[in-house]
């Protein structure tokens, strides 16, 4: 974190100045309120969730409202900085709290439903399989992680060396998600059912877990 992203998430200057949806949707070529969508799709009113981490923008609000009062949304994050913007954001909405954790080993309720929002790409490998593996064991029986995140684009996409030329400037862990697909970070892919879903020429997948019922 601090030796490649400490310009985005440490730096208290320019974290305020990324967290607008207008930025987001920017780094997303257009596509921030559609990944937004697929993600509010998979999110039942009055359920019990964990988001991984902050998201910049309006996202976590947003969801928090998605989940209504009935519900509960809990948000973690590993930067103080980062888990105090967020707290900002839902300071009128009881329904969420913000705790200062690692996405790699919290543990805290059992969740219907777990989101890791464009989290992954941002971690070395050694992570990626820890977090996968700790936000699965968050989750209750029947209960369904999103992950959403960047993904291999079709080979005749335009887009692609432009990717590739972002990712060797900006996001050095992000080309692993071009080669791997999420389900080999699970240790044991097998207790659960994978479905995957890519968007705009495959730049980007929404991948839902759901555990099965034993
Ligand atoms: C969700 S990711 C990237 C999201 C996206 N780029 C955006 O628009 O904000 C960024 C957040 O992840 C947090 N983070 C990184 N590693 C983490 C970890 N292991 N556990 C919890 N939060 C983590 C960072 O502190 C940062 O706030």
């Amino acid at each position: 974190m601090q030796d490649v992203y400490q310009w985005a998430y440490l730096d208290p200057h320019n974290a305020r100045l990324l967290d607008k949806d207008f930025i987001v949707s920017t780094i997303l070529l257009g596509n921030n309120r559609r990944l937004k969508r697929a993600l509010l799709a998979e999110v039942g009113p009055g359920s019990t969730a964990l988001q991984a981490a902050h998201v910049y923008g309006g996202l976590i609000p947003e969801l928090a409202r998605h989940i209504g009062h009935a519900g509960r949304l809990d948000v973690i994050d590993v930067v103080p900085l980062q888990a105090e913007l967020c707290r900002q954001k839902l300071a009128d909405l009881p329904q969420a709290e913000v705790f200062l954790a690692d996405a790699a080993e919290f543990s805290g309720r059992q969740y219907d439903l777990v989101s890791c929002f464009f989290l992954l790409h941002e971690l070395p490998d050694m992570t990626k399989h820890a977090v996968v593996d700790n936000l699965l064991s968050c989750l209750a029986e029947g209960g369904r992680a999103v992950f959403i995140d960047y993904h291999r684009p079709v080979n005749w996409h335009p887009l692609r060396p432009v990717m590739r030329m972002i990712y060797n400037l900006f996001e050095p862990f992000a080309a692993s998600m071009w080669k791997n697909d999420i389900c080999t970070f699970a240790c044991d892919p097998g207790l659960y059912d994978w479905e995957k879903r890519t968007y705009f020429g495959g730049i980007y997948q929404k991948v839902v877990v759901t555990r099965r019922r034993p």
